[in-house]
């Protein structure tokens, strides 16, 4: 499995999900509506107005979603194979802030701070937990959820077909899972013969129409900088699924 685990990808990932937009893209003509892509997948949800949610981030990364996620949810797990993001994630919750360094060009960085007081007043760290797991080989016992959201994860997965395959027991009747995916399929990640034989929201819906209604499709740009002059600008197909 290709690991998440370089300093270089955690402050890159520090920065997507807590960096201010001067931060993240210092260039007026720059694509600024990529910015914030960890809270708009999580706006994808419908649900989100009843009582007592019990929520799973799945490949949650540094945990920016998961902090949307706790400001309408009563419990939100985040699962994620890199033990450096999810340490990461755990220190800004129980410490409220984590010191990274923004790469500029070449040798020069910046010192940056990832902190929770910027993020909206109502977001509840107390209620958020974050776990180092395999989102293909999830705890028998970790039960089930009103939401599930997985950014941006199948297609790292050696076998994304498992993950799936799960997402029935996860989801809570009339619970729904977000789903998105830049359909970025790559060998390194995923072997030839796991990934979709045609488009990928074709494979999509032959997977999961059995136990899910898709209520949504839609599409969210995001922005990974590399450095300041260096970006990657990549859109993925959201898709929203509601347990039948
Ligand atoms: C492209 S990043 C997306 C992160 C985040 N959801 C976002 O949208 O910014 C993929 C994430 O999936 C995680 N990941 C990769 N393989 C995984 C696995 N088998 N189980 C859980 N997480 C995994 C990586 O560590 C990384 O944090």
């Amino acid at each position: 499995m290709m690991s998440y685990e370089s300093d270089k990808l955690l402050s890159e990932y520090l920065l997507m999900h807590f960096g201010t937009d001067a931060q993240l893209m210092p260039w007026d003509f720059g694509p600024k509506a990529a910015i914030g892509f960890p809270t708009r997948t999580v706006s994808h949800f419908t649900n989100s107005q009843q009582e007592g949610i019990r929520a799973l981030d799945l490949g949650c990364a540094v945990g920016r979603s998961a902090f949307e996620i706790s400001r309408h949810a009563d419990e939100v797990i985040g699962i994620d194979f890199s033990e450096n993001f999810i340490a990461a994630a755990e220190h800004l919750r129980t410490q409220g802030s984590i010191d990274y360094t923004i790469q500029e060009t070449g040798k020069t960085t910046t010192s940056a701070t990832a902190s929770l007081q910027s993020l909206p007043a109502d977001i509840q760290p107390e209620k958020c937990c974050f776990r180092q797991g395999d989102a293909m080989n999830l705890p028998s016992d970790l039960g089930s959820f009103d939401q599930v959201h997985a950014a941006n994860l199948i297609c790292r997965l050696p076998h994304p077909e498992k993950t799936l395959e799960r997402f029935s027991d996860l989801v809570t009747t009339g619970g729904e899972l977000v789903l998105a995916t830049p359909c970025t399929w790559l060998d390194e990640y995923t072997p030839a013969d796991q990934q979709p034989d045609g488009d990928t929201f074709s494979w999509l819906k032959d997977k999961l129409s059995s136990s899910f209604k898709l209520i949504k499709e839609t599409n969210e740009p995001f922005l990974i900088r590399e450095t300041a002059r260096k970006y990657q600008w990549t859109v993925s197909m959201v898709t929203v699924w509601q347990r039948l």
